[in-house]
């Protein structure tokens, strides 16, 4: 029987993070093999916690602490994705990707990631610094390579402002990635 498409769910510090939740037991249940990966910034909003249960697999939440043994997770991970999927996207993050950092594992990770795999981005943070020329480029940067952008939708934004930045639906999200994934 052929395995289950890979998809590595990166999650970064948006107040959206809780929503991510929703995104790694959906695709769990819709039969891919969810791994995830939390930046630092994002479990100040969210615990690895509900991510291990849910996905059933260990959480990479620390560059220097991964869990497995001598091949470090991160590259493991980076060599067998069929989907890279960040969700919610910071503007930090989608910065970083841009520009080739690496320091901490989901920057790393998406450096070494195979050239096979499928990127996809889902946006979320204030209008302003979605907006700003600076991410517009960033984005600019990342579709010229091939990623894909899903979201933001406009509404009203948890920094108090009606606008656009907000994380586009979990559903949506979630059968985008079951697209991208549907012939791995
Ligand atoms: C309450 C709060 C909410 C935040 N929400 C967002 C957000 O939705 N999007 C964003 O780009 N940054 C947001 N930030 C800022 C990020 O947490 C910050 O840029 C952080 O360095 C991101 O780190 P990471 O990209 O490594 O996860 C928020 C910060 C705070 C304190």
């Amino acid at each position: 029987m052929a395995a289950s498409p890979l998809i590595v769910l990166g999650v970064t510090g948006s107040i959206a993070a809780h929503k991510a939740i929703d995104v790694a037991s959906q695709l769990t249940k819709a039969g891919r093999n969810v791994q995830v990966v939390m930046t630092a910034d994002a479990q100040r909003f969210v615990s690895p916690l509900p991510f291990k249960t849910l996905s059933r697999h260990p959480v990479v939440t620390d560059l220097y602490d991964e869990e497995e043994g001598w091949r470090p997770t991160h590259i493991r991970l980076a060599d067998e994705a069929d989907l890279f999927l960040v969700a919610p996207a910071t503007a930090n993050c989608v910065a970083k990707l841009a520009l080739g950092l690496a320091d901490d594992a989901l920057s790393c990770l998406a450096l070494a990631l195979n050239p096979q795999a499928r990127q996809l981005i889902a946006p979320a943070m204030n209008g302003k610094m979605w907006l700003h020329p600076a991410t517009q480029q960033h984005v600019a940067t990342l579709r010229s390579r091939g990623a894909e952008f899903i979201g933001p939708e406009e509404g009203l934004l948890s920094c108090g402002y009606e606008g656009i930045g907000r994380l586009w639906p979990v559903e949506g999200i979630v059968a985008r990635a079951l697209e991208l994934t549907s012939s791995s």
